[in-house]
């Protein structure tokens, strides 16, 4: 997938692009005295760096950068200028400390209009709808509330144990489905589940697989705004009919099963979850508790599962890491019992296992971009209003200033202060993986307990080792897109004797 494929639209559509690429070209090269701005990969007249931008593999090509040009790169897209920040302190200072500036998203019509879409807490731009959907998130997802789910979360990772027994080949899809199932029904209660759980999920996969694609093309209509009102029968114009079906999955996601549970609810008859708790909450409004539900299976399967099949691919190439990690499990939960989230608080190898395995492939390594709603001037530079932020995390993570010159290698005793002395001034990995400042993940503390304790209840249930005796893989190949784990991983779920 390239997110520079132009959609195959009229030939005529290529002039008005060029006009108006020309046009933002120059309005942007209209800038304020100062340093021009980061040094970057030299553009093409009109067209930017669209011919160096990466069309995959991101997190590569920005660590070549890195290794070019220094920490702050900066790359021209048409009328999208963009930086590219290499340095936790840098991604930090502008998307936490000058949050007020660099908490936008990207101003897509064809997602945002034309689909619909605007109305996520993913895509809508900082304002009083985003702020109510970001307050529902913190009272439902948050700190205070986040135990209410721990028992369902349990109960889901031994049935999940069950379906991996004597199992080989990916587990990508059994987590998928173990992790769709818990979060659907934390959200909507396990009646929904078991009425319209799977037709939901095929809804949600349908509009992640739309997201992604319209992500992936460069559309006419975001260049070039009229092009909207062109006539849906118009020769090579496919964004109507892309639009009236994104237009209908996502209506469905928002309203279908909310509707639903409200009627439980207003009969009597609705059990527990997110909506049947909070629909009569006077601190929350029905509606932002209806569209910051919505996004939930959207916000957490792909990232939720991602993070555990990176963990379960360091458990297959580190079996002496894999051998503490029993070790320990058997002796804070006892051998053949099943781990809950109490008795694992003490499983601390266990723990600094898990942030490594984050550390070293981060689901989302170069995370999700933010866009500045007014201009800044940064370490000398004039950074116009409208600038793309991406921040490179996969190589913040391996940083050597922060990690050492050990960076690059898989050590969970980093995190620990009995093995190293500096353990407590580590930088905490949650603490970028789930982004940065005002639009930092707000289902963290969910992915968190999800994650580490399936985990636990894995490895105290099964041996990671290859399938049919075959030697541990040396060299795997790894996904190039928005998340990073093994293309296919195999391995085989051993009962533990
Ligand atoms: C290991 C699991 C997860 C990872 C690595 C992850 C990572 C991220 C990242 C990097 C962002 C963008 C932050 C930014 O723009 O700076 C994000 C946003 C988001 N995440 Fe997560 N996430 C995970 C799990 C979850 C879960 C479990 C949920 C929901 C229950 C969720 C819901 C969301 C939502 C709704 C947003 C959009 C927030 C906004 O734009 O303001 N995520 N996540």
């Amino acid at each position: 997938m390239s997110i520079l494929d132009f959609e195959p639209a009229i030939a005529g559509g290529i002039v008005i692009l060029t006009v108006s690429v020309l046009t933002l070209y120059l309005r942007n090269s209209n800038r304020a005295p100062g340093p021009e701005t980061f040094p970057g990969p030299k553009p093409d007249v009109l067209i930017g760096n669209v011919r160096q931008f990466p069309k995959s593999h991101y997190k590569d090509a920005f660590k070549a950068w890195k290794d070019e040009y220094g920490d702050v790169v900066h790359v021209r897209l048409p009328g999208t200028p963009v930086l590219i920040l290499n340095r936790w302190e840098d991604a930090d200072e502008l998307l936490a400390k000058r949050a007020n500036i660099w908490s936008g998203r990207f101003m897509h019509i064809m997602i945002n209009d034309l689909i619909g879409f605007g109305w996520s807490i993913l895509q809508s731009q900082p304002s009083p709808p985003f702020y109510e959907m970001r307050k529902v998130f913190r009272k439902v997802l948050g700190p205070n509330a986040i135990g209410d789910y721990d028992r369902l979360i349990e109960g889901a990772s031994q049935e999940l144990v069950k379906d991996l027994a004597s199992f080989s080949g990916d587990p990508l899809p059994l987590l998928q489905g173990s992790i769709g199932k818990v979060i659907i029904t934390i959200a909507y209660g396990e009646d929904l589940w078991e009425k319209q759980g799977k037709q939901l999920v095929k809804t949600n996969t349908d509009s992640m697989e739309l997201v992604d694609y319209v992500f992936s093309q460069i559309w006419l209509v975001n260049f070039v705004p009229i092009a909207r009102f062109l006539p849906s029968w118009f020769p090579g114009l496919t964004f109507p009919e892309v639009a009236k079906r994104g237009k209908d999955i996502f209506h469905t996601i928002r309203y279908s099963p909310f509707g639903v549970v409200k009627g439980s609810v207003e009969r009597g008859e609705a059990d527990f979850s997110v909506i049947s708790k909070y629909i009569d909450d006077p601190e929350i409004s029905q509606e932002s508790l209806r569209d910051a539900t919505a996004m939930m299976y959207f916000g957490a399967v792909d990232t939720t599962s991602t993070g555990l099949t990176n963990f379960l691919y360091h458990m297959l190439v580190f079996p002496d890491v894999q051998k503490k990690v029993q070790k320990e499990l058997d002796d804070v939960i006892g051998r053949g019992n099943a781990p809950n989230m109490a008795s694992i608080q003490t499983a601390k190898y266990l723990k600094a296992t898990w942030q490594e395995s984050l550390r070293l492939l981060p689901p989302i390594p170069t995370s999700v971009p933010h866009f500045s709603q007014s201009e800044d001037h940064w370490k000398g530079a004039y950074i116009p209003k409208g600038t793309l932020v991406l921040s490179n995390i996969s190589w913040m993570l391996r940083d050597p200033r922060i990690w050492g010159e050990d960076s690059t290698e898989f050590k969970p005793e980093r995190f620990l202060p009995e093995f190293n002395p500096r353990a407590d001034e580590l930088k905490d990995v949650e603490s970028s993986i789930f982004g940065f400042g005002r639009r930092i993940c707000p289902g963290r503390y969910l992915a968190e307990r999800n994650g580490i304790v399936y985990a636990a209840a894995i490895m105290s249930a099964y041996n990671i080792v290859p399938p049919n005796g075959d030697p541990i893989p040396t060299s795997v190949e790894f996904t190039g897109g928005q998340f990073l784990r093994p293309v296919k991983l195999d391995i085989h779920f051993a009962p533990r004797k």
